[in-house]
């Protein structure tokens, strides 16, 4: 089949789309995820806080009356100047000893307590008046002085135009062999909420799932998120409890999806998510927040059809960059002549296509067993494709592979 018929087929109306709404997008948001602690005495003031920072997005906020004994887990903290001054200086220096930025929020405060914030750095001092407009401008201040300190993982996302294309079977591959392939740490995501498969690809025994991190997101802090991923040397894994989906009061926990996602991001040097089960409304955060799409097709009508809705409803309704979508044809096989990589690349309209082959002991292995590394570096051939995506789309450095004889008989797997 040429390419003109194959875009003909894949053409689809838009009804076909299913996540009909835009995101919610706040007036305002932060360039990096902000846990936010309001150390604030006055209700009043607290509820009118509430109402300003609502308007943030990027934001958590939580407040408290005095200081907690624990307050690791915020990145800065706000106090509220409208009482006891001797209490505030004690405030100020605890924050400092701990290094943790602050910023005060008050009118007329007393000069001694301005010369205290002087002295222990305080970031800045915002009269209420001034609220609406400067507290914006400081946060974002303070959220590019945390991003410049800090390194933070891109997030590439794993998606299958149709249910059992591979999805999970590459984004384990991947996870394994990038981790393998050099030090960095690398987090894997099983956001398929139905039945996640990841933890017994890999062969890891999960006991702390996404819902969990999702129900007690205020308790993580940065290491508390490191310890309590599923870990092999420097892969992690943070897996999914079967049927998620149908509890609806786990549904609710995933408001906070993206700031778990922030958290992991800043724990990590890459981050994968497994969207196996394609776009749905509680997960997508996860694809908000990616910087390169991976999209796994087969060598058929029906697969492509479903990726060409899927890529239409990334580029027109999401506002994804079309650039940073890949499409990996699995289950690939040269003996299939009517539908080549140069066809799926035409009918898509994507560049970037790679391509991963069949080998149906490997791949049931997997789902069996569980993949041990060792049995997928056996697999020349797949390993071999699987390190090409790898090269070209993953932001690490992978170190060049000596010329062998298998290099010369397989030769190059990049398609385009
Ligand atoms: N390259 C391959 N060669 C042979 N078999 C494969 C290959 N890739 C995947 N499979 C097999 O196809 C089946 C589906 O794969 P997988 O579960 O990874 O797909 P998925 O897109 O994640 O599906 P789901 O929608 O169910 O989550 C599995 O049994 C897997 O072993
Ligand atoms: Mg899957």
């Amino acid at each position: 089949m040429n390419s003109k018929s194959i875009n003909n087929v894949v053409d689809l109306p838009d009804s076909r789309l299913t996540v009909t709404d835009k995101p919610s997008i706040k007036k305002q948001s932060l360039p990096i995820h902000l846990s936010v602690l309001v150390i604030c005495t006055d209700l009043n003031i607290q509820l009118e806080l509430a109402s300003q920072l609502s308007l943030i997005g990027n934001l958590n906020v939580e407040f408290t009356e005095k200081i907690p004994e624990q307050f690791s887990q915020f990145e800065l903290v706000i106090l509220v100047i409208n009482d006891g001054k001797n209490i505030c200086h004690q405030i100020i220096e605890k924050l400092s000893a701990k290094h943790m930025p602050t910023l005060l929020l008050g009118d007329g405060i007393d000069a001694d307590i301005i010369r205290t914030a002087m002295h222990h750095h305080v970031l800045d001092i915002i009269p209420f008046k001034d609220i609406e407009q400067e507290l914006f401008n400081t946060l974002t201040v303070s959220a590019n002085d945390i991003l410049k300190t800090k390194k933070v993982a891109p997030l590439i996302s794993i998606i299958n135009g149709k249910s059992g294309s591979g999805a999970s079977f590459i984004t384990a591959c991947l996870g394994e062999i990038s981790a393998d392939l050099c030090q960095d740490e690398i987090a894997l995501i099983d956001a398929d909420l139905h039945y996640g498969t990841l933890a017994d690809a890999l062969n890891f025994k999960a006991n702390y799932y996404l819902s969990d991190a999702l129900n007690e997101i205020n308790k993580l802090d940065n290491v508390a998120i490191k310890s309590m991923m599923t870990k092999r040397k420097n892969l992690s894994l943070l897996a999914s409890k079967a049927y998620t989906q149908l509890d609806n009061e786990q549904n609710k926990s995933f408001e906070h999806l993206e700031q778990l996602l922030w958290k992991i991001k800043l724990n990590h040097d890459l981050v994968l998510a497994d969207l196996s089960r394609g776009l749905d409304l509680l997960t997508l955060p996860l694809v908000l927040l990616s910087s390169q799409f991976l999209i796994v097709v087969q060598q058929n009508i029906v697969s492509l059809r479903e990726a060409k809705a899927l890529i239409q409803q990334l580029t027109e309704k999401m506002g994804v960059n079309k650039n940073t979508i890949n499409i990996i044809v699995n289950r690939h096989s040269k003996k299939v002549t009517n539908i080549t990589l140069e066809d799926i690349k035409k009918a898509l309209l994507i560049d970037s296509v790679f391509y991963v082959s069949n080998n149906y002991q490997l791949a049931s292995s997997c789902t069996d067993l569980g993949s041990p590394l060792a049995k997928l570096t056996e697999n020349k051939i797949i390993h071999k494709e699987i390190c090409t995506i790898i090269k070209k789309v993953f932001p690490i450095k992978v170190p060049e592979e000596k010329p062998n004889f298998f290099k010369k008989l397989f030769g190059g797997h990049h398609a385009t």
